[in-house]
């Protein structure tokens, strides 16, 4: 089974948890970049794209480096914003992701991650979805043990698919 992990991260965390998660069931990794960068840092950037996720924009990516229609198995990974998924994966989940794929999503937060999980599933609903997880941000706490349970989470459903 050909396997992806797919995700946007900001700050690093969603990023962190994409890489060991893609090397504990042996991925391929795509990381979303949209066309302009996307600035939440300070308090005006927070609001602004806390803001932006709120309202549900859909940023263009920059072109994607693999085909997730090449896969069989995709993870999708993406930080909380304003309770939603952030605005790079909106554009990801409506408009790149394929259809009829085993599609498990992941998250990393800081205390509330909202309705994302099923924003996500709601935007693209020809899908079967094996399963969700979500992490508080590893960069800031218990960074060794949510790797690990980022990691053993992942195995355990390839271990229901393979
Ligand atoms: C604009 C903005 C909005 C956020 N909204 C939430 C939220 O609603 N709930 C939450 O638990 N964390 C929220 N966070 C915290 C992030 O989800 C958290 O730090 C995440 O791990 C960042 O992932 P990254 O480092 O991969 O970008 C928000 C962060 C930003 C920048």
């Amino acid at each position: 089974m050909k396997k992806l992990v797919v995700f946007y991260s900001c700050g690093g965390n969603t990023r962190l948890l994409a890489e060991d998660i893609a090397i504990s069931i042996k991925a391929d990794l795509l990381e979303l970049k949209p066309e302009k960068d996307i600035n939440s840092k300070g308090l005006f950037g927070y609001i602004r794209t806390g803001w932006q996720a709120m309202r549900g924009a859909k940023p263009p990516l920059k072109p994607l480096h693999r085909n997730p229609g090449d896969y069989d198995v995709i993870f999708v990974g993406t930080p909380v914003w304003a309770w939603k998924q952030s605005t790079p994966i909106s554009t990801f989940m409506e408009d790149h992701m394929p259809n009829g794929k085993k599609v498990a999503l992941f998250c990393s937060h800081e205390g509330n991650s909202g309705s994302t999980f099923q924003n996500m599933k709601r935007m693209s609903p020809d899908n079967e979805y094996i399963g969700d997880m979500e992490f508080f941000a590893p960069l800031k706490k218990d960074r060794i043990q949510t790797i690990a349970s980022a990691m053993k989470w992942a195995r355990s459903l390839m271990a229901t698919v393979e």
